[in-house]
């Protein structure tokens, strides 16, 4: 038993101090408000980033740099919802936030991260976008 118990303080002693585990966000502090706003105000409950979230509203990975989008267009949203989104009474500062935040998502990469095109035969051609 002793020796079942020293093995099992070990491995959490090891576990628990091990630098490499721990998590860096590679977000600057103005999106990581952004994050917080997106969070408290659960834009997650109706949008996807990476496909992950709610399915009322649009995936949001690469709102930032989509065509004829960006900082303005997210804005713009904000301040006058749409169908089932509520419009937000964000300060200026905040909706920056969000929108930086939305930018740095963005910059992480693509979602989905592919072109398919279905051929007259039948097969899917599968064109992947380069990584960030
Ligand atoms: C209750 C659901 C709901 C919540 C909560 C919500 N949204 Fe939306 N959002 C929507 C819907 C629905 C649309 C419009 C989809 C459409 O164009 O038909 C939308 C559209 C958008 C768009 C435009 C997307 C595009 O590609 O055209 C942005 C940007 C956006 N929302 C940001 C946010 C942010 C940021 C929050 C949180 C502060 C938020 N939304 C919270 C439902 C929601």
């Amino acid at each position: 038993m002793l020796a079942l118990v020293s093995v099992f303080s070990f491995y959490n002693f090891t576990i628990y101090t091990n630098s490499d585990a721990q998590y860096e966000t590679p977000l600057s502090d103005k999106a990581l408000h952004g994050q917080e706003l997106w969070q408290r105000n659960n834009c997650f409950s109706c949008h996807q980033l990476y496909g992950l979230g709610g399915y009322l509203g649009p995936d949001l990975t690469n709102v930032f740099s989509a065509e004829n989008k960006g900082p303005e267009y997210i804005k713009a949203f904000l301040n006058s919802g749409i169908k089932t989104m509520p419009k937000f009474h964000f300060s200026e500062a905040e909706k920056e936030a969000i929108v930086t935040f939305l930018k740095e998502v963005d910059a992480s990469g693509y979602y989905p991260n592919y072109n398919a095109t279905i051929q007259s035969d039948g097969w899917v051609d599968i064109e992947y976008k380069d990584a960030k």
